[in-house]
Order: structure tokens, then sequence, then C-alpha cells
């Protein structure tokens, strides 16, 4: 079986103390990073020298979800500057293979992200040109929303190829994951967990990962 992944989302965390809260959940797979412009959702977060002061505040590999208009103008710098994963909006650019090669080419897999109504069909091919399917259970833009659950149907869809050998795609789910949900979706398919309100809200940031990760792999 697949070793599920926690991804916490910082935008549950204290944004004052970063490094604190990265060291508070040092076992993670990934740290999720909510980069928002106020245009393509309706908030403003972090931009990179954000991210630039968190690669220097922690080992753990910096996973960008960039919720930004023009991903072909902006992601590549995320890229150069150091983070692992950068993922792009697939609503967001008419030439997802171009941006994810430049993602690429700057030094980071390259993610692609759907909103919970974009369909997968048009992005298959596209599966075949990244490193990893981000899967929206919320509608982006905040955290602490309801999950989504019949966004589950297209991990089952990715899951089924990359099981049959067909791609090779990591799928990641964000948005409502917590202990009541984050079953649901390991069930379907999915390696990799963001959580933002589940981790940050909790008592223990990180024995929430830790038992999030053990649900998961149930
Ligand atoms: C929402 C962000 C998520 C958010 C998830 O637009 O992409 O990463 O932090 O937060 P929770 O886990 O609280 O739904
Ligand atoms: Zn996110």
């Amino acid at each position: 079986p697949r070793a599920p992944m926690i991804a916490p989302s910082i935008l549950s965390a204290d944004f004052a103390d970063l490094g604190a809260e990265a060291r508070a959940v040092a076992g993670s797979d990934w740290l999720h990073v909510d980069v928002m412009d106020a245009h393509f959702v309706p908030n403003l977060t972090l931009g990179l020298p954000v991210v630039e002061s968190l690669l220097a505040a922690t080992d753990i590999p910096l996973d960008c979800h960039l919720m930004i208009d023009d991903p072909g103008r902006w992601a590549p710098p995320y890229a150069a500057a150091g983070a692992h994963n950068v993922t792009f909006h697939a609503e967001a650019t008419d030439d997802p293979r171009a941006v994810a090669r430049d993602i690429r080419a700057a030094g980071a897999k390259a993610g692609l992200a759907i909103k919970p109504g974009t369909d997968l069909e048009p992005y298959l091919e596209i599966l075949r040109d990244v490193d990893t399917l981000l899967v929206m259970s919320v509608e982006p833009g905040f955290g602490g929303q309801s999950f989504i659950a019949g966004v589950l149907s297209k991990v089952r869809t990715v899951r089924n190829l990359v099981d049959a050998g067909e791609l090779s795609v990591l799928v990641e789910i964000d948005g409502g994951i917590n202990a009541d949900t984050i079953e649901r979706a390991a069930e379907a398919g999915v390696d990799c967990f963001v959580a933002g309100s589940a981790v940050y809200r909790a008592q223990d940031p990180g024995r929430a990962v830790a038992a999030l990760r053990e649900q998961a792999a149930a």
C-alpha cells in the first residue's frame, strides 16, 4: 500500500511566527503554502519573499499552491527559489503544458490544480507532463470550509490510471480534510493530504499530523 503523505497548510498557522509553526509539524512530508493574489481568488495571503524566508527556516519540502492569475509569469520564480513543488491552477492559464515545463526547468516538481467544479477530462493528457494533480475539495480561497465529497470521483479516475501504469502522477487533495473525511479520501486513492485547520487548530499540530497519517493508512 502507498504510504500516505501529509502536507499541513500554513494558511491556518500564525503568520507572525511561521518558523515555529513549521517546527511544530516537523514530521510532515510537505509544508503546504497557499499563495493567493486577490484576483484568481477573493483573498490575499503571501508571496515570494515569505516563501524565501520559509525556505531558510525549515527543511520540510515546500508545496507551493499558487491560486493566482498568470502563473506562466509568476510560478517559475517559486521553483527557482527552491520550492519542492509548484502547483498552479488549470483555470488560470491557456497553456498549462508551458507553465509546467517552465516550473520544471526552474528546478521544481510541477503540479496542476483543479477547482471542485472543473472537469478532469480536458486535462487527462496534460497529466503526463506534470508531477502532481491537486484536486480541490473546497472552493479555493479560504481554510476551514466543508469537504466536497463529489470530487472523489476525479481522484478515483486518476488513481485507476496510475495503478494501470498509464500515468505516474501523484494525487493530492486540498480542502476540508480532517478526522471525519480523510478515510474517504484515502479510500478513493489520494497520495497526499493537505490539512490546514485540522492541523493548526489542534492543540498539538505535530500529533494531529501523526493522527491523520495513521487514519489515512488504515
Ligand atoms: C484553500 C487552500 C487550502 C486550505 C485548506 O484555498 O488551498 O490549502 O488551507 O484548509 P482546510 O484544511 O482548513 O480546509
Ligand atoms: Zn492549498
